[in-house]
């Protein structure tokens, strides 16, 4: 007969004394498994006198009680430790100040957008959105461009499958829509910009198939071309960070706009260098005008009452401009080289207080 109150005991102290899952499974099988100490002892009882059964039985069967309920107990706080170990090794501090080694960067891209809407909300202009897959109908109809116009043809179109109702839904070609979109939901005053991607078949050095461009719409009952002209000025100010700039405008055509310009701003381009606001050459900047009044009747709002101007531009190129990279199409391989050399710092964002692009 063994003892057992000696087996308990030893099974007990291995119990207390496994340090993780595996060791608490070994002591289990080596109590309770299939050859384990104290299923063998429960077996013996099928070879006892009804007499030896009567008095061991209960004695067997507490012991199994006991050493299952030690294992169980055991089990939970042993997987608690872990847990707590493992929360203890993954905390992260987010007070902590960023590295100085981290390797990321802002794409040029995005560091113009972001300086852009920095300039545009210290003018009071909202943020507008707008969908890249765009209704025909707001890239084109509603834009006083319809469709048999010829105009529809100078935006070399991505077209979408033909929907149910015979309509193709497109890439938009332009920024324009967001203007439609405004004003279809929003009552004047309306000042907003919105930047975004743009689509056109298109690809060489200087035209990828995706770009991206920022449009600015303003409508009151006031707001006329030199308002336009004066924002137009403090935007290349703030934006090419010089004191002053010379603006030419160009008379153009937008089916949208009634009158159209496209401003210029006078650059140096001698010594292989572009220096803004002085010398005898121009940069092209962006297209403008007065919406149009059937633009605005379309949109649902009273041409009779309300007028504005709206302008687009591209905000890749002006990425180029500024940051003197020569080629569009590295800005969408992910070269790292290329990154490491455009890119800026993360965290440096631009403010006019703090400095655009520093
Ligand atoms: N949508 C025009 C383009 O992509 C630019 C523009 C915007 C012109 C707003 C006038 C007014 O070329």
């Amino acid at each position: 007969m063994p003892d057992v109150q000696a087996l308990e005991t030893s099974v007990l102290n291995a119990i207390a004394g496994a340090s993780d899952e595996a060791a608490l499974e070994a002591v289990r099988v080596s109590a309770l498994g299939k050859k384990g100490a104290i299923s063998e002892l429960l077996k013996s009882l099928g070879g006892m006198s009804p007499e030896e059964r009567k008095a061991n039985g209960p004695l067997f069967n507490g012991l199994r009680d006991r050493v299952a309920a030690a294992l169980a107990a055991r089990k939970t706080a042993l997987g608690e430790e872990a847990l707590n170990a493992r929360l203890a090794f993954e905390k992260i501090d987010v007070t902590l100040p960023a590295r100085p080694e981290a390797t990321g960067s802002i794409h040029p891209v995005s560091q113009v957008l972001d300086e852009v809407i920095a300039i545009f909300a210290d003018l009071g202009f909202a943020v507008a959105e707008g969908p890249d897959v765009e209704f025909d109908d707001y890239n084109f109809t509603k834009l006083n461009i319809p469709p048999d116009h010829p105009a529809r043809q100078m935006h070399d179109t991505f077209y979408l499958k033909e929907q149910a109702d015979g309509s193709r839904h497109v890439l938009r070609t332009h920024t324009s829509p967001v203007q439609v979109r405004t004003m279809l939901k929003q009552k004047p005053p309306i000042r907003i910009i919105a930047p975004g991607r743009t689509y056109r078949v298109d690809s060489d050095a200087t035209h990828s198939p995706m770009f991206h461009q920022f449009e600015g719409l303003v409508i009151d009952e006031v707001t006329n071309l030199g308002h336009l002209k004066w924002t137009m000025e403090e935007f290349c100010k703030a934006f090419f960070e010089v004191d002053e700039v010379e603006l030419r405008a160009r008379p153009s055509f937008f089916p949208f706009t009634e009158p159209s310009v496209e401003w210029d701003m006078r650059c140096d381009r001698s010594g292989g260098q572009i220096r803004f606001g002085t010398g005898n050459d121009w940069l092209e900047l962006a297209g403008s005008g007065m919406v149009h009044p059937r633009v605005l009747e379309m949109c649902g709002i009273d041409p009779s009452r309300y007028q504005g101007y709206a302008f687009g531009a591209g905000i890749d190129r002006l990425a180029m401009l500024k940051y003197g990279a020569p080629d569009l199409r590295p800005f969408f391989e992910s070269d790292l080289k290329w990154l490491r050399h455009f890119g800026f710092t993360a965290l440096d964002l631009p403010t006019l207080a703090g400095g655009l692009s520093r």
